[in-house]
């Protein structure tokens, strides 16, 4: 049987689809009331019924329009699609990135959803569960947010940047990660910890943030939103030469790059548990 690649356009038509649906059911299920379902890593890293759910309905909502797809998400793995055609088409998925925040009623929350062709992300989708905000890139076609092509922020100086991050669950790294702050924070405007890895992405390739950076991060809390950062003219890349990965994603429009990685290796950053 011949299958001809999809593009990556077609591919975001089906991921902004899906990813609104998914967000829809995130939404109404917030209203209606969340509690913790489980934990995960630590007693902090938390599961909800919402999170659940939501990846169950993407998966099936992939499967019914691209059954012969790989998925990965967070809560279920690769399920049962089996290991990915090293040529073909595989979903990422975090079904609810900021799930503390969506368990608090912090509006900083979303569906994040990429499509990788061939080891490479080629579309992705961010959707604000609560705003509704959504943000779309596809490879070599440029970032948006709902019909504007975002070009991250025209900061040159670090001391003025205002710089976005995270920290993991593990009361071990979080540590060190704290650590790493406190030596940063004299050196530029603030830091803003916000909760929503993918949505920090899509806020410093807006420019809403001068840049980002987090040691820890899984595929599903990089896929989509990177690809938004690199297509909004953003540098992507971990420490030293590294691909941006767990070990540090480091999100920085070029003239910001240079000085913030530097810091962030003297800081050592990406060391620690
Ligand atoms: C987390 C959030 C958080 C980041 C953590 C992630 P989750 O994802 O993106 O901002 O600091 O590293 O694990 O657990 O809410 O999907
Ligand atoms: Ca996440
Ligand atoms: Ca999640």
């Amino acid at each position: 049987m011949i299958t001809s690649t999809p593009t990556a356009r077609e591919l975001l038509t089906i991921a902004v689809d899906v990813a609104r649906e998914a967000a829809a059911t995130a939404h109404r299920m917030r209203v209606e009331g969340v509690s913790v379902a489980a934990t995960k890593s630590t007693v902090t890293d938390v599961v909800t019924a919402a999170d659940r759910a939501v990846e169950r309905q993407v998966v099936a909502a992939l499967r019914q329009r691209r059954p012969g797809d790989a998925v990965l998400g967070e809560e279920y793995g690769a399920g049962e699609s089996g290991p990915a055609d090293p040529d073909g088409v595989r979903w990422i998925l975090d079904p609810i990135d900021g799930t503390v925040n969506y368990l608090y009623g912090l509006p900083y929350c979303a569906v994040s959803l990429a499509a990788e062709v061939a080891g490479e992300v080629v579309a992705g989708v961010v959707r604000n569960v609560v705003t509704g905000e959504e943000w779309t890139a596809t490879l070599g076609g440029g970032a948006w947010r709902d019909g504007q092509r975002l070009h991250g922020s025209t900061a040159t100086d670090l001391g003025q940047a205002l710089v976005a991050t995270g920290f993991g669950y593990d009361a071990g790294r979080r540590a060190h990660q704290a650590r790493v702050v406190t030596e940063l924070i004299p050196h530029i405007r603030d830091i803003r910890r916000m909760g929503a890895a993918a949505l920090d992405l899509c806020l410093a390739a807006e420019g809403r943030v001068d840049a980002y950076y987090e040691k820890g991060l899984a595929d599903w809390d990089l896929a989509a939103g990177g690809l938004v950062a690199r297509e909004a003219g953003l540098l992507v890349t971990g420490l030293s030469g590294r691909p941006p990965g767990p070990d540090l994603v480091l999100a920085a429009p070029p003239a910001l790059h240079g000085p913030l990685h530097d810091r962030l290796v003297d800081l050592d950053a990406s060391g620690g548990p």
